[in-house]
């Protein structure tokens, strides 16, 4: 069944106040629910209750046994009055819970995960996230198994019960919908610390883990204490209760999740150490505990509607989590990392047959819409509104989207009001933003008129399934001219082109002005202009906005490699010289020349083609890797020994200098040099961090050498107990540019150490093969059998961890006819398999069409 947008309705019936009791067990737990029922509004319809658990013992309305009806896993409870008090008992199955939504077991630990719709496999409730609730909780078990009871707010009395049971009382003052409701019950230890809130209350943090984790919560705690003062000084928003703590799971769907005062985290995003976590790890817990404790106020003081309105609060929450790192670290690198990952992950779901719009209009199945449009694009949405009304009107909007929708759920549209009740600026035709899908395309030239130079501008918006035409969108771009005779840049400006084409006059042109647009990358939009390679290498060399600078280095090297892919070969001059000098500019932050200096991935080369061709792309690329590697050695082998004798230290400083020593060794490694593999062992055996680790061993993974073979080893032995550590052992093998890759990736599929139960170490494997272009793609569409194979593996266990592993398939339109049909073949064996998930026929059915 199709869910529309459009047929949202209010609830029948309201849940003011619902108390819960679990007596707790990994076989069978016994919830009994309480739920304070009101019509709401004047029909005569029966309250409804999604139901999906394992047996329904007792349901009661107003204390006396009721002639319910249970169909089409929705309860029916006929009801006369205006209110009244429904009483259920059900039992679930925490262990037998191998699709992690819900109630379920990981490492001993029992867990909830209910967003988005979780919670009706805990117990009967209208499952949507418009019914507020005040909840109280009581949860007994065994005190050997589970002595830490956590749940939602405040722990109100706890105590002894019999046969070695306890007993733990939680309530939450602040109504919430169920998809935040939370518990967990385990042998836990914490970190413990306190915050002082702006009005001066004190706030008791915690950070619940194994035993043994205890000394790697410390990075999560410092970036929860950061986050809870940037979004005081930031958005003036303080936190609520009086303790908040944060849950570490090892089995877990995605990222974490921000359940009121119990927020519950992939332990990824918790643990980390030098020895085990890599910068990059580093960054994503920072990242990723800020965005869980944002949404405090984006998501859980103000929620959300309905599920079409989930970039209202995903949206939002990831543009504040990628302002808060970017003033924790570099801006400039940050925001290249923001653009690398939307380039990477969603303007490519924007160019397929799973494109939707921010807001969508229909869904079979929730949880495939928890993407890369909805949370990456959603926050270039909210980005733009904060470039076009300036930090100041954005924080009274922000202000006044707070204040007046405290307590609600709300939509995409109430946000949009705020911003321009608070601003005065009109926003109406903004909002195709939130109804629009596809990236559009803009093509900008500068023009000589008699009046000086113009800017001429057009766009388009390519058609995407549903919404053949398009409107002009209005498209913020920031823009300036540098002097080509100095370098120097003129004043930028902000043009919003809001029409299918314009010409908009500059004023103080230079004489020989060259364009720096998009500047920020201010737009989530394909710029296509007609600068030379010169333009661009003169960009890179001097352009005063740094996005803009890497970008041009970029294009200059895309419009190389796209070249060489299509006549067979291209002069590699212009980019080689281009990075020499930035390599050589001492002015340059390393962190961002290591950025600048990165050739584009193969597939976002292939992005730019019209027809991928994966084998040429990854020789093209490597020719030209070399011939860097080659013409550059020494600068390359300078910048390796700088930083190559540098102690561990986590800043910003250390970070970009351990990322240019490793991209350093990968164009050494890249010449062929015969001492190369015994440099980058001699990085992974001396390195005191994992990050150098790592970096080393991702070198050495691509050849042949017997210290290729024996680092792999030494990692594997040392590391084999940490899961999170294994997942990287995974990953780099099947990121290798070997030929036999293929051969290697379906033999780890049957190690040991895999498993399809646990999601990290399913996507460690089979999510990263899955972007090594050259490898999925291999003519023989082994690459595809293997990846659909593994889905259909995984449905069976857990739906919407295998359904995020389709849209590959679904690129199949961008390919050659051998390949298209190979991948069409795997997509459609999905579609026609018994028993399968709606989750995987959604998008495999979807990808077909
Ligand atoms: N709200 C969580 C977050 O972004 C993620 C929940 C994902 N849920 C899902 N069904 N995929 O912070
Ligand atoms: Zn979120």
């Amino acid at each position: 069944p199709v869910i529309r947008r459009e047929d949202y309705s209010p609830p029948d019936w309201l849940v003011p106040d619902i108390s819960l009791d679990f007596r707790l067990g990994a076989e069978r737990t016994i919830v009994r629910a309480t739920l304070q029922v009101r019509r709401n509004g004047s029909h005569r319809r029966p309250l409804l209750l999604n139901s999906e658990v394992e047996a329904i013992h007792r349901v009661t309305l107003n204390g006396e046994p009721v002639n319910y009806w249970y169909e089409d896993q929705v309860l029916r409870v006929p009801i006369e009055g205006e209110s009244a008090t429904v009483e259920t008992e059900v039992r679930i199955a925490p262990r037998a819970n191998t699709q992690l939504m819900g109630l379920y077991e990981s490492n001993a630990m029992l867990c909830t995960q209910c967003e988005a719709q979780g919670f009706r496999r805990i117990t009967p409730f209208p499952d949507r996230p418009d019914v507020l609730s005040r909840y109280k909780l009581r949860m007994s078990g065994d005190k050997a198994l589970y002595p830490v009871l956590l749940a939602n707010g405040d722990l109100v009395a706890s105590g002894e019960g019999e046969g070695g049971t306890h007993w733990a009382e939680w309530h939450d003052p602040f109504p919430k919908p169920c998809y935040l409701f939370a518990m967990v019950a385990g042998d836990l230890v914490a970190n413990r610390d306190t915050f002082t809130t702006m009005s001066g209350r004190k706030v008791d943090l915690g950070i619940w883990v194994r035993a043994g984790d205890l000394p790697k919560t410390a990075h999560a705690m410092a970036s929860l204490k950061a986050a809870m003062k940037w979004d005081e000084e930031v958005y003036g928003r303080e936190y609520d209760l009086d303790i908040f703590n944060i849950v570490a799971v090892d089995d877990f769907n995605f990222g974490a999740m921000e359940n009121k005062g119990l927020n519950i985290f992939n332990s990824r995003y918790v643990l980390a150490d030098p020895d085990t976590a890599t910068d990059a790890d580093y960054d994503a817990i920072a990242g990723v505990v800020a965005h869980e404790y944002f949404h405090n106020w984006s998501g859980d003081r103000v929620t959300c509607r309905d599920w079409f309105q989930l970039s209202l609060k995903e949206g939002f929450t990831v543009f504040r989590d990628q302002s808060f790192s970017a003033d924790m670290g570099s801006h400039a690198v940050k925001r290249i990392e923001d653009v690398k990952m939307l380039r990477a992950a969603q303007f490519p779901e924007d160019a397929g047959p799973l494109a939707h719009p921010v807001r969508p209009d229909s869904y079979i199945e929730i949880s495939n819409f928890y993407t890369a449009t909805v949370y990456n694009k959603g926050a270039e949405v909210i980005r733009m509104m904060h470039t076009i009304l300036g930090p100041e009107r954005f924080r009274a909007g922000t202000d006044l989207y707070f204040s007046r929708h405290d307590g609600q759920a709300v939509t995409c549209e109430d946000f949009v009001k705020a911003m321009e009740d608070a601003s005065g600026v009109d926003l109406s035709h903004f909002r195709l933003w939130y109804s629009q899908a596809g990236t559009p395309r803009i093509k900008a030239r500068l023009v000589n008129r008699t009046e000086g130079v113009h800017v001429a501008l057009e766009q388009e918006v390519p058609p995407t399934p549903g919404q053949p035409v398009k409107q002009p969108m209005p498209i913020p771009l920031r823009i300036a001219l540098l002097d080509e005779a100095t370098g120097r840049p003129t004043d930028e400006r902000l043009i919003v082109l809001d029409k299918a084409s314009d010409e908009i006059a500059l004023d103080g042109a230079p004489a020989r002005p060259v364009l720096s647009i998009n500047r920020d990358f201010s737009a989530p939009v394909i710029v296509e202009t007609d600068r030379s390679a010169v333009d661009l290498a003169f960009l890179s060399a001097h352009d005063d906005d740094p996005f803009a600078r890497y970008e041009a280095m970029q294009q200059l090297m895309l419009d190389t490699l796209t070249a060489a892919v299509s006549t067979g070969g291209a002069d590699h001059a212009p980019v080689i010289e281009a990075v020499r000098q930035t390599l050589t500019d001492a002015n340059l932050d390393p962190a961002f020349i290591a950025e600048a200096v990165l050739l584009p991935s193969e597939s976002f080369i292939g992005d730019r083609m019209a027809v991928v061709d994966p084998e040429a792309i990854r020789a093209r690329r490597e020719a030209l890797r070399a011939d860097l590697g080659r013409t550059l050695e020494p600068l390359w082998r300078d910048a390796y020994r700088a930083h190559v004798a540098n102690r561990y230290a986590y800043n910003p400083a250390a970070k970009g200098a351990r990322r240019l020593k490793t991209i350093a060794l990968g164009y050494i490694a890249a010449t062929g040099a015969p001492d190369a593999a015994a440099l980058a062992k001699r990085q992974y055996d001396e390195s005191d961090n994992m990050t150098d680790r790592q970096g080393a061993l991702g070198v050495l993974v691509n050849g042949y050498s017997a210290e290729r073979d024996a680092a792999l080893q030494a990692f594997y032995e040392r590391y084999r107990t940490n899961g999170l550590v294994l997942d990287k052992w995974f990953t780099t093998q099947a990121l290798s540019t070997r030929d036999d890759v293929l051969d290697q990736v379906e033999a780890l599929a049957g190690h040991p150490d895999f498993t399809l139960a646990n999601p990290n170490r399913l996507r460690s494997l089979v999510a990263a093969f899955s972007v090594n272009q050259r490898a999925f793609h291999d003519a023989s569409g082994r690459g595809y059998r293997f990846l659909a194979d593994m889905i259909l593996a995984e449905d069976k266990l857990n739906p919407q961890t295998a359904a995020k592993l389709v849209p590959p398939l679904g690129r199949w339109r961008r390919f050659d006819e051998g390949r298209a049909a190979l991948m069409r073949a795997e997509l459609e064996r999905m579609v026609a398999t018994p028993g399968l998930s709606k989750d995987v026929f959604e998008q495999a059915s979807k990808s077909l069409a």
